[in-house]
């Protein structure tokens, strides 16, 4: 049996074997420990920047590029449980199918409105001229609508009561999701408010929704009160607080990410039962925290992290600005479509926490491009100077 002393390097054996060449003594070892430094700050260095371009991924892992973390030990990661196992599944099944490209795509215009739309004159203005491009619904929660455009006559779907802030405005959303989706040819899913009206022509934004493989989903993450104070410890094991995420209810999803939304039950469910104003002493709005929070989840690279639905919270009231009719200048209109840079800010109480402010640049397909298609909250008495002003400000 061998010893492991025979085969223990160091020192001694430099001395004891013969003919070795006279090295100064500690030399070896310091440069046994500089490499091994120098091999862990490598390490830590290529786990903490993976290498992106494929030359350095080449070195990595024989030609098949992936992150270095593949041949790290993985991270323990928590047990998951059956259901997100099955959403798991389901979901990424759906993420990695190729898109089904129609022959005749179109985008959907999902309007949430308590009644009658104020802007149908405009968006009758928008639509007309691209038939066969985009396809109307109303989801109309209090009173049945009346319709002034052809465009939005037995557009209705079947509707049900929306209270603010409590999950049967996310049911909402999924009742316009379940409609679109209905018709193939459905490409984007928008969803629009009785306040909202377009910025652009209608080409300029079908182009912009259209080609491009993201949705536009608002995500960004609050520490303040309004924000992870509105998270619950009764959402685990599935929603844990370091993925607990807010934005704006105002989206435009892409096909597969509708479904996925649509197929999801596990955290929906949680945020129904979890996720209300006045429980547990929080004021969670589910509207502003369920599609954000899965998204950061199920596919975090799949959303842009803005809304294309500009609103103005620089009043820092409870509720956004809304314009008037003295407010609807064509100066207005070029602000909102001159940012290119989105800006989220994160809430505080009485100066316990540092407000912050976060800021990136709106990327479309990696170019900086206007952030905003669509702009609220206006007031019904601006319809007329919207009008005049639509086709001064809409393009491009
Ligand atoms: C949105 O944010 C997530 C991180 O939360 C990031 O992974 C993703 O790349 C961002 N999306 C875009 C389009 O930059
Ligand atoms: C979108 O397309 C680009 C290239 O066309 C690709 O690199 C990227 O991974 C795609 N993103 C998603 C979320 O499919
Ligand atoms: C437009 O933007 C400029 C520069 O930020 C600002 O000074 C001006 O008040 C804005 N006008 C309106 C109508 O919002
Ligand atoms: C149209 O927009 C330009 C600025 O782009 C402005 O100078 C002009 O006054 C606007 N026209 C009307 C009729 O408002």
């Amino acid at each position: 049996m061998k010893t492991a002393k025979e085969w223990r390097p160091g020192m001694g054996d430099v001395q004891i074997l013969p003919g070795s060449r006279h090295r100064p003594p500690m030399k070896k070892p310091m440069w046994i420990i500089f490499l091994v430094l120098f091999v862990c700050v490598f390490l830590i260095f290529a786990y903490i920047y993976p290498p992106k371009s494929s030359s350095t991924c080449y070195i990595f892992s024989n030609g098949r590029c992936q992150s270095i973390a593949d041949w790290l030990p993985p991270v323990p990661a928590r047990e998951y449980t059956d259901d997100e196992i099955a959403s798991r599944a389901v979901i990424r099944d759906i993420l990695n199918a190729p898109p089904i490209r129609s022959k005749n795509p179109k985008v959907a215009f999902m309007f949430l409105t308590p009644g009658s739309l104020p802007f149908e004159k405009l968006w009758d203005k928008f639509f007309q001229g691209h038939e066969g491009k985009f396809s109307v619904y109303v989801h109309a929660s209090r009173t049945k609508p009346v319709h002034v455009s052809r465009y939005f006559v037995n557009r209705d779907i079947r509707s049900d009561q929306v209270v603010w802030g409590k999950i049967s405005m996310v049911d909402a959303e999924r009742r316009l999701l379940a409609n679109a989706l209905q018709d193939p040819d459905n490409q984007q899913f928008v969803l629009l408010s009785d306040s909202c009206v377009p910025l652009y022509t209608f080409d300029y934004i079908f182009d912009y929704l259209m080609y491009t493989n993201i949705s536009f989903v608002d995500c960004f993450k609050d520490p303040g009160p309004h924000g992870n104070g509105r998270y619950s410890e009764r959402m685990l094991p599935e929603v844990e607080m370091k993925d607990f995420r807010k934005g704006a209810q105002w989206f435009s999803l892409k096909r597969q990410h509708a479904i996925i939304v649509m197929a999801d039950n596990l955290y929906y469910s949680k945020f129904r039962a979890y996720c209300q104003p006045g429980l547990d002493g929080k004021n969670c709005i589910a509207d502003e925290h369920y599609l954000p929070t899965f998204f950061q989840i199920v596919d975090p690279g799949g959303i842009s992290n803005w809304s294309v639905t500009h609103v103005d919270w620089s009043e820092r009231k409870w509720h956004p600005k809304s314009y008037r009719v003295q407010d609807v200048t064509s100066e207005l209109l070029k602000n909102i479509t001159s940012i290119d840079v989105s800006v989220h800010v994160t809430s505080d109480e009485k100066m316990l926490l540092q407000r912050q402010v976060q800021k990136w640049p709106c990327l479309w397909n990696g170019f900086q491009k206007p952030c905003y298609l669509f702009a609220r909250k206006f007031t019904p008495g601006t319809l007329d100077g919207l009008l005049q002003l639509f086709s001064n400000y809409s393009s491009p």
